[in-house]
């Protein structure tokens, strides 16, 4: 499957870990950098490091007129500026998977905002979403993230932001990983 990815954590790779911090529930391994590659051609998790699957899905939540917005603003990721990335593995509480869609809906925008809130960041921040959940992986989400060295600030801030909103409420595992291009 060309749409699923592997985040290999170990002691070599093309993007350099800068930091690592467990924001919410059990840590993961520190390793000095993570690979990104297509699931089939990755290898399996290094000895001391870790290996995380994610495949790109069709949208949950966003409406059709959030879709038009963001298209509209979004940049895709590797752009030669963007030197810098985070990757944000979280995992999402029972309470969070027993609700319907529309109550998610609800948490996720009508009270969190959250592509409101991200929307302010673009074109800025470039972003992808991998979805894990499916693959019985530890994490229900990959998130990913490039940008260029002054932008870092506004990263944080979206972050601060995000992270205070209901939606958070049922985020069980963060990891924030903050990572930079290897030259
Ligand atoms: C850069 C600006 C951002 C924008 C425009 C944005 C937008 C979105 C949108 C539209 C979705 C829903 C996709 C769908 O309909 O299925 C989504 C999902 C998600 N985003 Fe963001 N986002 C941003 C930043 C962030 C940040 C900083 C985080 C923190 C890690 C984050 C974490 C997530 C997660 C975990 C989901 C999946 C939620 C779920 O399905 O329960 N996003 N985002």
């Amino acid at each position: 499957m060309r749409n699923r990815f592997a985040f290999v954590g170990g002691s070599s790779g093309k993007w350099h870990v800068t930091s690592m911090q467990s924001v919410r529930g059990d840590e993961l391994a520190p390793v000095s950098h993570v690979d990104v590659a297509t699931a089939a051609n990755a290898p399996a998790a290094p000895s001391a490091g870790w290996r995380i699957d994610g495949q790109i899905s069709n949208l949950r939540y966003a409406t059709r007129m959030e879709l038009t917005a963001l298209r509209s603003r979004q940049e895709p990721l590797g752009r030669p500026q963007a030197l810098v990335a985070a990757m944000i593995p979280i995992r999402k509480t029972a309470g969070w998977w027993d609700l319907a869609q529309d109550e998610r809906r609800a948490i996720f925008e009508d009270t969190s905002r959250h592509t409101e809130i991200g929307m302010r960041y673009l074109p800025a921040i470039a972003r992808q979403l991998y979805h894990s959940r499916d693959l019985g992986e530890p994490f229900d989400f990959v998130t990913w993230f490039e940008y260029s060295r002054s932008d870092r600030q506004a990263f944080d801030e979206l972050l601060g932001l995000l992270r205070a909103t209901r939606e958070w409420e049922f985020v069980e595992r963060e990891i924030d990983i903050r990572l930079e291009l290897q030259s």
